[in-house]
């Protein structure tokens, strides 16, 4: 199961990889799109804005790059690696522009915005080139391509949120959907290239939220979960009255919808979650007793520089105070290996936090510079590769043996799992997951179940990735 951990790194963002959408029935359209979709689950969100956006212009999804009329790359740009992916992927458009002259190639994104018009010189055979803020501008600037010209619209807002676009569901398995509760970020984390892609935080107004949440609960839907950079700075003022609406507000009047309909979140920055937060999620049973709480390093020298506002002691206070409210609350993190100046002392800190947190799960990454960013600017990139690359397979294999640990520990439990689907491994088996995320495989044997039940399941056995379960009697 190694190798699964070490995919999850190579991976270019979280839970990023490329997909080709299918919504619904593309003959009925005029006009077809391919979109792929790189980095954060926000970036996967948006393409189901742009979608919609599309779908109103009479464009349909397909997912054979061959029938385009227009293809569009949902770029990131959060690590280097991330870019060559991108920029690999044009290189084999263009050849398939080549055989189509009429194809319209369309950048958008994180990298749309970092590098601007930029992009277009650099390749040549973009046609648009569209920032994160941009996307209702899209069919004007198609029309622009369309005769030819280059268009390009990366400006950012400080209020645009999509609050009354209805996302068409891209390559959904019809049991959970994200929902999209901000935009932006106004940390200044020095790594951190997302506040110069995404803009200055913004919140989206609670109704529209619980509306769409509950629109999805009423077709079918068995769990949302919330998106944002930084969700636990959710906050609302309504211009009608009220009191200003915070994070536990809203998961409350999320949890509120219906029993039934499991709510998730992330991601959670560690100073911004709040007691309320947890307490909320004590009161709820369909608030998934999970929080991915990115650490970043271990250490308060490498913290400060990375300008994440608290210490080491600090979050191990506040990994204390989650244990006691929520016990057995999944927990996940996201680590750098390497950052600027990084001893091996200070890398022990982050491998010794690791393991006082228990993490179940950990995306993991070594240093990766971006231009413009504070740490760029200000702190040499001085860890040599071998050395960021020594450093991040300590974190890796230490993640492994903590996965396996926090697994072995639930053999004999019981969960309540929502049914996702079948198993990858085999059509004879159920893949869902516990309330504390938890993947649990388990035999379908005969019964009424389907994708979307809930049912509980005995942990027999697992793997360092899986648990393995059977149905309980
Ligand atoms: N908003 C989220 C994270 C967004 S980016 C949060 O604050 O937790 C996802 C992860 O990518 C980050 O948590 C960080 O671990 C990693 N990351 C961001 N910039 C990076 C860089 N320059 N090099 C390596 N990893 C980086
Ligand atoms: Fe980046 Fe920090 Fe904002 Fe996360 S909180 S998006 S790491 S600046
Ligand atoms: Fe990447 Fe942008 Fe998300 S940089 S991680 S797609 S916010």
């Amino acid at each position: 199961m190694q190798a699964m951990v070490i995919e999850k790194v190579q991976d270019e963002a979280r839970q990023g990889e490329a997909f080709a959408p299918f919504a619904g029935d593309p003959n009925i359209y005029s006009k077809k799109f391919y979109i792929e979709s790189y980095g954060c689950q926000m970036n996967f969100s948006d393409s189901e804005i742009v979608a919609s956006i599309l779908q109103e212009q009479g464009f349909g999804a397909t997912r054979n790059v061959e029938d385009a009329d227009l293809v569009l790359l949902n770029t990131c740009s959060i690590r280097e690696k991330a870019e060559q992916t991108v920029r690999k992927r044009l290189t084999e458009f263009r050849k398939i522009k080549n055989q189509k002259p009429g194809l319209l190639i369309g950048v958008l994104g994180c990298m749309a915005e970092r590098l601007k018009a930029k992009l277009l010189e650099e390749e040549k055979l973009v046609d648009m080139v569209v920032g994160p803020d941009a996307y209702r501008t899209l069919p004007g600037l198609i029309e622009e391509a369309e005769t030819g010209q280059k268009a390009v619209n990366v400006l950012l807002s400080r209020d645009e949120t999509y609050a009354d676009i209805s996302p068409v569901r891209l390559d959904s398995n019809g049991v959970s959907a994200f929902v999209s509760i901000m935009r932006g970020c106004n940390n200044m984390c020095s790594f951190c290239v997302v506040p110069f892609t995404r803009g200055r935080e913004r919140s989206r107004d609670l109704q529209s939220i619980v509306a769409e949440c509950r629109d999805l609960w009423e077709s079918g839907f068995k769990e949302v979960t919330l998106l944002g950079q930084n969700v636990d700075s959710y906050y609302w003022v309504n211009p009608s009255g009220g009191e200003p609406i915070t994070f536990a507000h809203l998961l409350e009047a999320v949890a509120l919808i219906h029993p039934d309909l499991r709510v998730r979140f992330s991601t959670s920055h560690p100073k911004d979650i709040t007691e309320a937060v947890l307490q909320t999620m004590v009161k709820y049973e369909n608030i998934c007793k999970y929080i991915h709480l990115p650490l970043q390093s271990g250490n308060t020298r490498i913290l400060q520089m990375m300008n994440r506002t608290y210490t080491r002691e600090w979050y191990m206070a506040k990994v204390d105070r989650i244990r006691e409210v929520i016990p057995g609350c999944g927990l996940s993190s996201d680590l750098i290996a390497g950052f600027c100046s990084e001893t091996e002392e200070e890398h022990q800190d982050t491998l010794s936090l690791m393991e006082y947190a228990g993490y179940d799960m950990s995306y993991m990454f070594f240093y990766s510079e971006r231009p413009g960013t504070l740490a760029a600017r200000r702190y040499p990139d001085d860890i040599p590769l071998e050395v960021k690359k020594r450093r991040l397979d300590d974190i890796i294999q230490l993640q492994n043996r903590l996965s396996l640990k926090s697994n072995l520990a639930d053999v004999g439990k019981v969960f309540r799992v929502l049914i996702e689907g079948n198993s990858k491994k085999s059509a004879a088996d159920w893949m869902g997951r516990s309330s504390e995320n938890k993947v649990i495989v388990f035999p379908k044997e005969n019964n009424n179940l389907q994708k979307g039940s809930y049912v509980n399941v005995q942990i027999v056995d697992c793997t360092q990735g899986t648990l393995i379960g059977k149905i309980q009697d």
